[in-house]
């Protein structure tokens, strides 16, 4: 339907400027046609005005007109033309002819006839006059002959000439109609082609297009195809690494459940039941973590859902996750405060928010020796672009090296030797959640030694 609409949109572009043209050549072939019909009636005209002058003569001291029939005859086309003729001395006598012919304004002088239009007994007629001294005349008395026609042989040769140019024009915009569709048609074949190339590939077959055998203006298209397609490859490639990171993490911690089972199962040991059981309980804990870390997971990753937009006081979230993680605080003997210097407040998911502000805090609380502290810093401040909204946290913990600042942002990455449970996935939300919120987000060093994450977003 597109390549339709664009073939009629070219056959547009194309024939109306056409037409248009071949309009401003009608009229002016219409004008080009009349003047040469008045210039081949103007001729006649002045051949009958000489043959009517040839035939005055002086007879015996009378002037005398005869005209003679050829004068008239030479006007016969076929066309029932009427001619008028008179003959007049310079004295107003009429010699021959109709007395009340319109005569030319002024009369004529010179020697060469004059032409003019005018109307008589309702016909309209083309008109010569020609004045001359009669040849013998005594006082060299002039004499004016005047011959008009009416129009209508004039008409069909302004017909005739008008409408062969007008049928050769007409014929040329046919051929460049047929032409145009022709040429379109040659000319969007290869869009086709690339359509069908397109359409043929395979469900899963996200190889490139080939690029060579399409023209150069297609080349951009295509290699705009490849390059998303290309795109589409590396997204199904991450997606399928991340089904089979999440798989594998799940099965770990479900293998342990199903042996911690089938032990409480087959002890009789009542203590040894109660241990194996409290061991699932321990195994199944984790599992609902892991589920529910891959369900924040998706939903902070870009498209997954509409985000709710509301604004969010980044102390207020900051207290409500501290509270919530108190218990684990207490668990390991640590530290665990909130400085709130100025009020922070952004745009964005306030939930998603808290999510990423626990896995920072949680992350802190694992990964800090007993008897460490972790501090949440709330600030409002001022950035490049506008007011922002700072939350940073700080623990005394062992932080993280350089070299592996990059990668714990990755999904399922944890730092070799990281103690205690945990799949990787933690700072994977907090970076889509910051990213979502179109912030960032700094790894550094603590002043207590351990590490100092520093999330800025823009401020309200
Ligand atoms: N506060 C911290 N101190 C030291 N190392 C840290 C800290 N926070 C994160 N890390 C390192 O970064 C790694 C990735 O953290 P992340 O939160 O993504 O995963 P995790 O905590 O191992 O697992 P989980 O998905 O349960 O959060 C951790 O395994 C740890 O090695
Ligand atoms: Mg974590």
């Amino acid at each position: 339907m597109r390549i339709d609409s664009l073939r009629l949109q070219l056959l547009r572009w194309l024939l109306l400027p056409l037409a248009g043209l071949v309009a401003v050549n009608v009229f002016t072939s219409w004008r080009q046609a009349s003047a040469t019909a008045d210039l081949v009636t103007d001729r006649t005209l002045d051949a009958s005005v000489r043959a009517i002058a040839e035939d005055v003569r002086i007879d015996r001291g009378v002037i005398d007109a005869i005209v003679p029939p050829v004068a008239l005859e030479m006007f016969d086309t076929g066309h029932r033309d009427r001619v008028f003729y008179r003959v007049d001395t310079a004295a107003g006598r009429l010699l021959t002819g109709y007395p009340d012919l319109p005569l030319p304004e002024p009369p004529p002088k010179a020697s060469a006839p004059v032409h003019f239009t005018g109307s008589y007994r309702g016909n309209d007629l083309r008109l010569a006059a020609l004045s001359y001294p009669l040849v013998g005349a005594t006082d060299g008395e002039r004499v004016t002959v005047v011959v008009g026609v009416t129009l209508a042989g004039h008409a069909a040769m302004v017909r005739e000439l008008w409408v062969g140019n007008f049928g050769q024009q007409l014929i040329l915009l046919v051929a460049a109609g047929v032409l145009v569709i022709i040429g379109l048609g040659r000319g969007l074949a290869p869009l086709m082609r690339l359509r069908e190339a397109v359409m043929e590939k395979g469900r899963d077959d996200l190889s490139p297009l080939p690029d060579h055998a399409v023209q150069s203006e297609l080349r951009p298209l295509v290699a705009a195809l490849n390059t998303y397609m290309g795109r589409v490859a590396g997204q199904m490639a991450a997606q399928r690494r991340f089904v089979a990171n999440a798989a594998h993490q799940l099965r770990t911690p479900l293998a342990l459940l199903s042996t911690q089972v089938a032990f409480a199962r087959r002890t009789g040991e009542a203590a040894e039941r109660a241990e194996a059981l409290a061991g699932a309980e321990e195994s199944t804990r984790r599992l609902a973590r892991l589920a529910s870390q891959l369900l924040t997971l998706s939903r902070a990753e870009p498209g997954s859902r509409r985000p709710r937009d509301e604004d969010i006081d980044l102390a207020q979230s900051a207290r409500q996750v501290l509270e919530g993680l108190a218990h684990l605080a207490v668990e390991r003997d640590i530290d665990l405060g909130l400085d709130v210097n100025a009020a922070a407040v952004t745009r964005g998911d306030g939930a998603m928010m808290r999510e990423a502000v626990v896995n920072l805090v949680e992350n802190a609380l694992r990964y800090t020796p007993k008897g460490g502290t972790v501090t949440v810093t709330v600030d409002g401040g001022a950035g490049e672009a506008g007011s922002e909204a700072v939350l940073v946290v700080e623990d005394s913990g062992p932080g993280i090296p350089l070299e592996e600042r990059d990668k714990v942002f990755e999904r399922f990455y944890r730092v070799l030797g990281t103690p205690g449970e945990g799949s990787g996935i933690g700072l994977s939300i907090v970076r889509e959640v910051v990213d979502g919120a179109g912030g960032t987000l700094v790894l550094g060093t603590a002043a207590a030694g351990g590490l100092r994450v520093e999330m800025r977003l823009p401020g309200v």
